[in-house]
């Protein structure tokens, strides 16, 4: 090689200067709904919770909630693209407070937290690996904040401080000032995603609801769920057979409890773990025969499963090609991107399950455990990567087993351990093995954040007073489950506490009509049915004003309400349930402002104050906001499947009107119009002369209610 050609080789082998760092740029806003605009930066994955839920807005209700001014100054949100990671900034005042940011079972507030979101079975850590890394905020100043990209995404919180911080943190001397604090003020959230982009989406208000119902409504709505699927739910042990199950069955009815679903878990099957998706015939001679008993009780059959497929499986070679390049318990892990996946799993479920008469799914195992899931060097058949495949793993199979049903027009109402953006309007509930009542509490209030369903499902207790009080909280849950899979044990299992267990069991069917109608507000207007207190409007504004204060520490309500509030929340609009636990006999009760009334009693229980409640082993405290209209069944151990007296609760003194919502219970016909909203209204409340009234508006049908009865507790 003679000089030059070495000289020219040695040019063109330096590699070209690294373009300098493009600098963050304030991103550019599209208004895309009412109160709702996006901003993409780099280009932004092809793959996302949107496009992978295949779910479309609720733009009538979002038109309906109307525009509000864009919550945040649009200057201070910044991004870039740099070494292939997208970088995103946003703003932070003072005294603001954010919620959201996955399902924690541990805190509710997140300001001042590092977390990777990212798709795991919780491991008793608020870190970010949890079943729901939903990437989604909520401010205390009314806006949201939503990364559309199906990655791991680093999250800074509140902990950072910028060069160029628009409030700086003071510097301090540790030799002598007092104040100096290894944590100094930061005024700014920062992202990290892997990816050399992603779309963003802001959400305006005004109130903490509204930015939930703006981010719920936008991704479909919630999910309402069959009336059934709001009974109560029992699994049974996992090698149990069918005898085993009708004998079950018989128990519940000779026990007076009452049951809606029976679950079954992995002995169903003929191979779990992986799994066949086939019956076991011997456990399970005739499913079908099993499913019509069961249904002539008023009782339907959900089936447990994990997404690995057996070789003794028939899907098994037909599926391998669409399945990625490593297994999990030496079962494939099939690419549910894939519609040959789809088509193949959706035969294989209609001809098994539900053309035998299954109601709906426990979709275990899609939300992770390192040390035997895929890595993340796992490739797809569809290409999409290993990273993405479990961020959206769990929203793929609700997608697909949701799917099956409907297009029979049923609903279905189902389990999930792994869900995420996008499938709020999947009629799926999270759970987990984790089993802490209280971090099951702190779990529920986090869900009302991020347009998901959590149950802390009972399994078995140490004593009869942690049984109850597991009961308890339950059966004010999204789904009142015993989970026996593996303790076997019955509702009746603590005789001490037996009918005490049974009288909250009972008292959750009574509660149909109003669940049923919480649940058509998640649906039609995105209002989450369980609540954070910080959600509640006139809550979330006193603890503004507070926070505002210079002082106030003279004042212990405005102390409290600006704490972080994880063991009580709302159910509906009218309800605040604060729930004990084992060793508590008893427990402290925030009241937002606004006379509240006792659920059993009618009485009144306070105001804008601090209780201390001793309710005894029997009660769990429940409480009912002035003017509060509670409809409730009769006394039975089924739900009815036909028209029944209802039973309506007015509470306190305020007039009120309320819309009960009332359609076949069942079918998606709703969604065409086949729905009624029937006016209950009270007059009179406050001279003391109650009337309730109830209008339906001509031409509506009534499915579920053949006469009106009015109550007024304490009157
Ligand atoms: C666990 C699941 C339990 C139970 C069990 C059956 O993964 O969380 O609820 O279903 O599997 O093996």
């Amino acid at each position: 090689m003679n000089r030059v050609t070495a000289l020219v080789l040695f040019f063109l082998l330096i590699p070209a200067p690294l373009p300098a760092a493009a600098a963050a740029r304030t991103l550019e806003w599209t208004r895309v709904l009412p109160g709702i605009w996006s901003a993409a930066v780099g280009r932004p994955d092809s793959v996302h919770f949107l496009q992978t839920a295949g779910v479309s807005p609720r733009r009538e209700a979002l038109e309906a909630m109307g525009d509000v001014p864009c919550p945040l100054e649009p200057a201070l949100i910044r991004g870039e693209v740099r070494e292939g990671k997208t970088l995103l900034h946003f703003p932070l005042e003072k005294g603001e407070r954010i919620f959201g940011l996955g399902l924690h079972f541990k805190t509710v507030e997140q300001r001042g937290r590092i977390l990777r979101l990212h798709m795991d079975h919780y491991g008793g850590t608020d870190n970010g690996r949890t079943h729901a890394p939903v990437p989604f905020y909520v401010s205390s100043r009314g806006y949201g904040i939503w990364i559309n990209s199906a990655r791991y995404i680093d999250i800074w919180v509140g902990t950072a401080v910028r060069k160029d911080s628009r409030h700086p943190p003071e510097v301090r001397d540790r030799n002598t000032d007092r104040q100096w604090t290894a944590r100094p003020y930061s005024d700014n959230v920062e992202a990290v995603i892997a990816a050399e982009g992603a779309e963003v989406y802001l959400f305006g208000g005004p109130g903490l609801l509204d930015v939930v119902r703006r981010y719920n409504l936008f991704q479909g709505g919630g999910c309402l769920p069959p009336r059934w699927g709001l009974g109560f739910w029992h699994r049974v042990p996992t090698l149990y057979t069918a005898d085993q199950v009708r004998g079950e069955v018989e128990e519940f009815a000779r026990h007076g409890f009452p049951l809606s679903v029976i679950g079954l878990e992995p002995g169903w099957q003929s191979r779990s773990y992986p799994c066949t998706y086939e019956w076991d015939r011997g456990r399970f001679p005739d499913p079908a025969g099993l499913a019509a008993d069961l249904k002539r009780r008023g009782i339907y059959l959900n089936l447990w499963l994990n997404p690995y497929i057996s070789p003794q499986s028939e899907l098994f070679q037909p599926i391998e090609p669409y399945t990625a390049s490593h297994t999990v318990w030496a079962g494939l892990v099939p690419d549910y991107s894939r519609k040959e996946v789809q088509e193949l799993l959706g035969r294989h479920f209609r001809k098994h399950h539900l053309d035998q008469g299954v109601s709906g799914y426990k979709m275990d195992e899609n939300d992770g455990y390192d040390s035997w899931l895929w890595p993340d060097s796992a490739e797809f058949p569809s290409g999409i990567s290993a990273e993405q495949m479990r961020t959206l793993y769990g929203v793929m199979m609700q997608k697909l087993a949701t799917s099956l049903f409907r297009e029979r027009n049923l609903r279905t109402y189902g389990l999930v351990r792994a869900t995420n953006s996008g499938a709020a309007s999947f009629p799926f509930v999270v759970y987990n093995d984790y089993y802490s009542h209280p971090d099951f509490i702190t779990a529920l209030v986090n869900s009302s954040f991020l347009g998901v369903l959590w149950t802390p499902e009972v399994r078995s207790s140490r004593t009869a007073e942690e049984w109850l009080r597991r009961m308890q909280s339950v059966c004010f849950s999204p789904l009142a489950m015993l989970n026996a899979w593996s303790d076997g044990t019955k509702p009746w299992s603590f005789p001490e506490v037996e009918t005490q267990v049974r009288e909250i069991a009972q008292l959750r069917l009574r509660l149909l009509p109003y669940l049923y109608n919480c649940f058509a507000d998640y649906a039609f207007y995105g209002t989450p049915p369980v609540r954070a207190m910080n959600l509640d409007p006139g809550f979330a504004a006193a603890a503004e004003e507070v926070a505002g204060a210079v002082d106030s520490s003279a004042n212990p309500y405005g102390e409290a309400i600006r704490r972080e509030i994880k063991d009580q929340f709302l159910l509906g609009d009218s309800l605040l349930v604060a729930p004990l636990f084992a060793g508590q006999s008893q427990r402290k009760v925030i009241l937002p402002k606004g006379k509240w009334y006792d659920f059993y009693t009618g009485r009144p229980a306070g105001d804008g104050e601090i209780l201390t409640v001793a309710p005894g082993l029997d009660r769990i405290p429940v409480y009912v906001r002035d003017g509060g209209i509670i409809p409730m069944l009769e006394e039975g151990l089924r739900i009815p499947d036909g028209k029944v007296p209802l039973e309506i609760r007015h509470y306190g003194s305020k007039d009120a009107v309320y819309e009960l919502y009332d359609d076949d219970g069942s079918s998606y016909d709703y969604e065409k119009g086949k729905f009624s909203r029937i006016r209950l209204a009270v007059t009179g409340g406050e001279s003391g002369e109650k009337k309730g009234s109830v209008a339906v508006p001509k031409g509506s049908r009534l499915w579920s209610y053949s006469d009106f009865r009015w109550v007024f507790p304490s009157n």
